[in-house]
This record gives C-alpha cells, sequence and structure tokens, in this order.
C-alpha cells in the first residue's frame, strides 16, 4: 500500500508506532520496523542524552529499516535537556522524530537542518494547522478515544479526521482507537494516509513490558478506561484500577481547588512499576477505549501483516463489492 505517508518515512506499510513512557525501548521499536511499519522509541523513559544514543544503537543493531524518536515536551519542573536530546537524535542517524505535546517550533530548526522529518502529534485541527505553518512534515491527529492526553475538546476520530483532512495540505495519520484492518480503512476513508497505534501495539509479544500489562488489557473492555486529570487541564485517558479511583476520588474531593502536588502519589514515577515490574495498581497508566477490540498477543509482524491482509480485503473485496468491482 502506497500513501503519502510511506513516501514520506520510506516504510512499507502506513502503520507508526506512537511513543509510549516506559515501552518504546529498541525491542518493540525495531520489531515494528522490522515488520514494516515504523517504530518510535520514547526519548524521555531514557534518563539522559547518553542513554538515549546507547538506545538508538541498540535498536540499530536490531533493524536496518527506519526508526524514529519521540520527544514530548510537557511542563516540567526542571526542563529535560532537549538540546542533548537532540543531538543525540542527530549524532544517532535518526531521520524521523514524532514530536508531542507544546509547540515544537523551538527545536525544529534543530532537527530540520539534519533533514530529520517531523511529525507532530495533536488532539486538534486548530494545533494541525499550526504545525503545518511552523513547518511540520505531517501530523498524527489523535482523537477524543486515544490512551494518553487526547487534549480538552473531546471530539472523536469520526469527526476530528475530517475536519483535519478538510483544512490540511500536508499528510497526518489517525491515531486513537485503531487496532486493525477496519481501522486503517476506515482512517484512509475519513482522509487519513495512514494509522498511529499505542495501546494496540503494547499487546505485542516484543513490548519489552510486564505481562500483567499486556494480559491487563486484553482483559479490558471499551468501558474500562477513565479520564483524570481533567481539573488541571492535563486530561489522560487510564485504565480503571484502584489507583484510577483513589484518584477521581480525590479529583472529586478537591474540585476546582486541585494541585498537581495533591496526586503525586498516583500520578509521579509510577510508570516503572507497573510497565517493568507488573505492580498493576502502583499508580494510572495511560490506555485507549481501543482496548476493548484487543484480544491477543501476537507478535509485531503477525499484527502489522494481519491488519494489512484485512484492510486488503475489505478493499478489494466488502468495499468494491458495494460498488460492483469486486476483484
Ligand atoms: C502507556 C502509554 C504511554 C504513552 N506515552 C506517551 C508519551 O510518552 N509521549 C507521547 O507523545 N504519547 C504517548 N502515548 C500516546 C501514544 O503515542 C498514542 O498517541 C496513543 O496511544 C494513541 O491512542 P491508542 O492508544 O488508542 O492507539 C502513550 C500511550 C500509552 C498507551
Amino acid at each position: 500500500m502506497k500513501t503519502r505517508i510511506t513516501e514520506l518515512f520510506g516504510i512499507e506499510h502506513p502503520i507508526i508506532q506512537g511513543g509510549m513512557h516506559y515501552v518504546g525501548f529498541a525491542e518493540l521499536a525495531a520489531a515494528v520496523s522490522n515488520a514494516g511499519a515504523l517504530g518510535i522509541i520514547t526519548g524521555l523513559t531514557q534518563k539522559t542524552p547518553e542513554d538515549l544514543a546507547r538506545e538508538i544503537r541498540r535498536c540499530r543493531e536490531r533493524t536496518d529499516k527506519p526508526f524514529g524518536v519521540n520527544l514530548t515536551f510537557l511542563p516540567a519542573l526542571k526542563a529535560p535537556d532537549y538540546p542533548g536530546y537532540i543531538r543525540a537524535i542527530v549524532e544517532g542517524g535518526v531521520k524521523i522524530v514524532e514530536t508531542a505535546g507544546n509547540n515544537p517550533q523551538k527545536w525544529l530548526p534543530a532537527l530540520r537542518e539534519h533533514g530529520i522529518k517531523v511529525i507532530h502529534k495533536c488532539t486538534s485541527v486548530r494545533h494541525s494547522l499550526k504545525a503545518e505553518a511552523i513547518g511540520c512534515d505531517a501530523v498524527s491527529v489523535d482523537g477524543f478515544e486515544c490512551g494518553g492526553h487526547p487534549g480538552e475538546d473531546d471530539i472523536p476520530n469520526f469527526i476530528l479526521l475530517p475536519r483535519a483532512a478538510e483544512e490540511l495540505k500536508i499528510p497526518f495519520v489517525a491515531s486513537g482507537g485503531m487496532a486493525d484492518g477496519r481501522s486503517l480503512v476506515a482512517a484512509l476513508a475519513l482522509g487519513a494516509d495512514g494509522m498511529n497505534m499505542g495501546t494496540r501495539f503494547i499487546a505485542t509479544k516484543e513490548a519489552p513490558v510486564h505481562d500483567n500489562v499486556k494480559q491487563a488489557i486484553v482483559a479490558a473492555s471499551e468501558l474500562d478506561t477513565r479520564l483524570v486529570m481533567r481539573a488541571l487541564r492535563n486530561t489522560e485517558r487510564v485504565l480503571r484500577n484502584a489507583a484510577t479511583d483513589a484518584l477521581l476520588e480525590k479529583e472529586h474531593r478537591l474540585g476546582a481547588e486541585i494541585k498537581f502536588e495533591d496526586i503525586i502519589p498516583e500520578v509521579a514515577g509510577v510508570y516503572p512499576k507497573i510497565m517493568i515490574d507488573g505492580d498493576m495498581d502502583a499508580g494510572v497508566w495511560s490506555c485507549g477505549m481501543v482496548a476493548g477490540l484487543i484480544r491477543d498477543v501476537p507478535t509485531c509482524k503477525e499484527l502489522v501483516d494481519r491488519i494489512m491482509a484485512g484492510a486488503e480485503s475489505l478493499i478489494t473485496r466488502r468495499l468494491a463489492g458495494f460498488v460492483g468491482v469486486a476483484a
């Protein structure tokens, strides 16, 4: 399948694995890229730029296909060493960066002067247009369904994607709620040039996270996510667990008075406990509604091949059949 996204990134299939904290290590990124999609290492999971440089080397040892690095720009008490991380990306020969969070404008020249393509993740049409205006090569349009931070507009992909298609000139991928061949064909029909998946890629054999995390996703239904941190305007979609319930009770009790310091036990530094130790109630962790469509733990190659076969069959049989041109 050829789209503007496969052409832009030099990949076989129009599928991207979004950056995920404590999930996007070299093992997963390389497995996704070896399957013909685009794997992404999560930059900030690496504690220092030197660690990121090592992770990039580990990924390169595992694949000769293109892969990217995610750089998330979020408000932090102590800003990460972004110039150092960018140096590691440039010196590591990485040619694709997925940015997310705040406007990446300040960092674009340092990336683009080395021929690095930038795909920015946005949760609204206005932010997508901004990304286009400042020179991003593509956007990942993240609907309300998504795991992680869906923004504050709450527009699901059935509306957000065609709205993005109406306004954008640069290519975009559909992100949030994507799981299979049906998702890919729907994304293409709504105007996207591919899709980005987070939660689905966690439940794969190569994702280097504790098996409890994969089994929690397989066991969850589409009803099992919750939105937390709304009052802080830092909304996150997470899987419901004991920590989520405790956090929501606290949010209800403190109302608009709530401050970040109030919720530190549930949100700060919890990812290693969940993803590595498999302590599923240690805190809140991002998960998409798409968990309701995830029922197994395949290899990345099995997953990507299944998606592409499903999409092709949908297009050439079911859809073509409706207009009388079935193969
Ligand atoms: C466990 C987890 C951690 C994530 N961490 C990040 C992150 O650090 N930076 C980022 O830009 N997006 C992050 N995301 C968002 C994903 O890259 C992707 O946009 C999102 O998962 C898409 O929605 P889906 O889960 O429905 O596929 C995370 C998602 C999950 C599920």
